[in-house]
């Protein structure tokens, strides 16, 4: 069996800088047609310069395959409308972290008070510029993200012509925000799809699959699943693919963050096929993201098969996927 996905798009990609960036973004670059490049670099992309050299290089590192980075920001509450005026072509969106919440995120939001947010949000939201969010509280790990929704739940309301993506939703009750919201959007990964907390942590810990969110429960994983295989217009595909060195994932302290770019297409297609949805795969890779974000991506025609793909055990000595070592059972044919 051949399938084809037209303009595949991942909309929440970790592409990092320097070696780790020439490392990964080829391999992005080669299957997808565009990808939403997060901002929490050291030092957190937050100037316009910054923005422009970050694109530069990404560009640069991606190499010949036609491949759009769309860029962010990283959310700070002192933005002037004039800055935000100055790059909204150069953006598709600002990113929200929650000050600590995960890899670099220490110059991120503390609290979420409406009053100092509200200046930068109106702003956006004027510009129609879209606010993507790491929901996520400080409180008890597998509750983080289900506290986070009434903070979800006022943005929403209060800017209700601003375009809120809750990014890489974990739980049954951020699929439930959704519906309730008009302005509320979301992305959903790979690996939330595939895993819940018990691959983690029930048997042997496996640090290539510990993440922020950390994954859930069976049920929470069922109602992702649900989004996702029935095209749900409202969410689409975000890798959170977020590469870190091998050393630093197989050491005490592990990073958080699962490498899943290079094999996500393929994955996709054995999941979606597994569960007789292969018919709703192009909305949520790509069809879904065109519309909420307004995207129009280089054309690329990506031909996956039904046959087995062995994942490598690592990429450049550095960095290890998902499924590292095991079988898919759909590979990339061509992609162009
Ligand atoms: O697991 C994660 N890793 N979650 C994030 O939100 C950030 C990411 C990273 O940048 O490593
Ligand atoms: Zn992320």
């Amino acid at each position: 069996m051949v399938i084809s996905i037209n303009d595949p798009l991942d909309m929440h990609l970790h592409l990092r800088d320097e070696t780790m960036l020439d490392i990964v973004a080829p391999l992005s670059a080669e299957t997808f047609s565009g990808a939403l490049v997060m901002p929490n670099l050291v030092p957190p992309v937050t100037t316009k310069e910054a923005l422009l050299s970050y694109r530069e290089r990404v560009l640069k590192a991606a190499g010949s395959s036609r491949f759009e980075p769309y860029m962010t920001l990283f959310f700070r509450s002192d933005y002037t409308p004039e800055f935000l005026e100055s790059v909204k072509d150069e953006i598709l969106a600002v990113k929200l972290y929650p000050a600590g919440i995960t890899t670099n995120s220490e110059g991120g939001v503390s609290g979420f008070d409406l009053l100092e947010l509200a200046p930068v949000l109106n702003a956006m939201s004027d510009l129609g510029i879209p606010l993507c969010v790491h929901g996520e509280t400080g409180g008890f790990v597998m509750d983080r993200e289900a506290e986070f929704i009434p903070i979800y739940e006022k943005l929403a309301r209060n800017f209700p012509d601003l375009k809120i993506v809750m990014e890489h939703i974990t739980t049954k009750d951020a699929v439930e925000a959704l519906k309730r919201f008009e302005n509320l959007y979301a992305t959903i990964t790979l690996h939330h799809l595939f895993i819940t907390l018990d691959d983690v942590a029930g048997g042997l810990l496996q640090p290539h699959l510990f993440c922020k969110p950390i994954a859930k429960r069976p049920e929470d994983r069922m109602a992702l699943l649900d989004a996702a295989l029935s095209a749900d217009s409202k969410v689409m595909f975000g890798s959170d693919s977020a590469p870190h060195p091998r050393e630093a994932k197989e050491a005490p302290g592990c990073a958080a963050g699962v490498f899943t770019a290079p094999i996500a297409l393929q994955a996709l297609a054995q999941l979606f096929d597994n569960h007789g949805a292969l018919e709703s795969l192009q909305a949520f890779v790509s069809d879904n993201a065109k519309s909420i974000y307004g995207i129009n991506p280089p054309e690329k025609e990506v031909v996956l098969e039904k046959s087995p793909y062995l994942v490598p055990e690592i990429y450049e000595a550095t960095v290890v996927p998902m499924f590292a070592g095991q079988s898919l059972e759909w590979r990339v044919v061509s992609a162009g």
